[in-house]
């Protein structure tokens, strides 16, 4: 009797293994070697959750930060898991960019994770008649020119992989198609993001010879600075709110299932191809 619930038991355990490998499969390598994945702004909101989860899945994690000594959670996350490194890193600074890779010179990087942006609240600044300059410089630099900067320094790195894959984190505020026209205090977020995914379509028209494919995804709405949960009811706004780890879980599948044959396209965190 004990025997056969032992081998009963041994049964269920190995179904489950095979079953866990099957769904993980799109994450294994061809020879079995560590995945990695470099992400910017990953100290906090949807850049701290990508490397969380893709931690959890067992990648290297090169974690970047503007200011690493500051970035509390991620330091927890490193010291928790060996498989996370932190980095510094601004996307706006062209020759740190460029020291990093050189000093990754010898690192695969199977996913290069764009995720950094200046996200923006709606503001006067952005609002045609009081449009502010410097304002609309900082997000150009950082939301359009920091990922092209970022892909050109780290394709030596991407090509050195099986996968081959560069992600924008993009946002549905640049779609043209989406219908862009009420801009609510956030025409420059806009503007800059629409520069961004027409920089990736070029980057993947670029990149197709050498076998990258480039993903241009849309978080959804998530509520990374707190606010709007708490707006959204007490105001009945009726935003649609992804939580974040539903957002990046799905993220992360829509990067998994990413071809060649898919690249430069934008897609929702759910998967649905979205238009520019
Ligand atoms: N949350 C949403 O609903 C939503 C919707 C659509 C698209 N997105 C996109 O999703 C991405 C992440 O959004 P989020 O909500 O997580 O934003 P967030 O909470 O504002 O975090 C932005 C991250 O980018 C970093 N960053 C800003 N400027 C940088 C620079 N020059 N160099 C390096 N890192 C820099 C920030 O670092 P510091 O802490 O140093 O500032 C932070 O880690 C962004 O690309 C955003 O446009 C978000």
């Amino acid at each position: 009797m004990l025997f056969r619930y032992i081998l009963v038991a041994m049964f269920r355990r190995a179904l489950l293994v095979s079953l866990c490998l099957l769904l993980l499969a799109p994450y294994a390598s061809a020879d079995n070697h560590q995945r990695a994945v470099l992400i910017t702004g990953s100290n906090r909101g949807i850049g701290f959750e990508f490397a969380r989860q893709y931690a959890e899945l067992g990648w290297l994690v090169i974690a970047t930060a503007r200011a690493p000594g500051a970035a509390d959670a991620l330091q927890a996350l490193a010291a928790d898991n060996a498989n996370v490194v932190i980095e510094q890193l601004d996307v706006t600074d062209l020759a740190g960019v460029d020291a990093l890779a050189e000093k990754y010179s010898d690192q695969r990087i199977d996913v290069l994770l764009n995720n950094a942006a200046i996200s923006g609240s709606p503001s006067l600044r952005q609002k045609f008649g009081r449009v502010d300059y410097d304002y609309f410089d900082d997000f150009m630099a950082t939301n359009a020119r920091g990922p092209l900067k970022v892909a050109e320094a780290f394709l030596p790195h991407v090509k050195m992989s099986d996968r081959r894959q560069i992600v924008l984190v993009s946002s549905i505020g640049g779609s043209f198609s989406a219908g862009g026209r009420d801009s609510c205090g956030t025409m420059i977020y806009r503007a800059s993001k629409a520069a961004a995914n027409m920089l990736m379509v070029n980057v993947a028209e670029a990149t197709a010879m050498h076998g990258v494919t480039v993903t241009l995804v849309n978080p959804g709405l998530v509520d990374t600075q707190g606010m709007l949960t708490e707006m959204n009811e007490k105001m009945k706004l009726g935003l649609t709110l992804v939580p974040i780890k539903d957002s990046v879980a799905g993220m992360i599948s829509v990067i998994a299932a990413a071809t060649p044959a898919t690249s430069g396209r934008f897609y929702q965190w759910s998967g649905e191809e979205l238009g520019y």
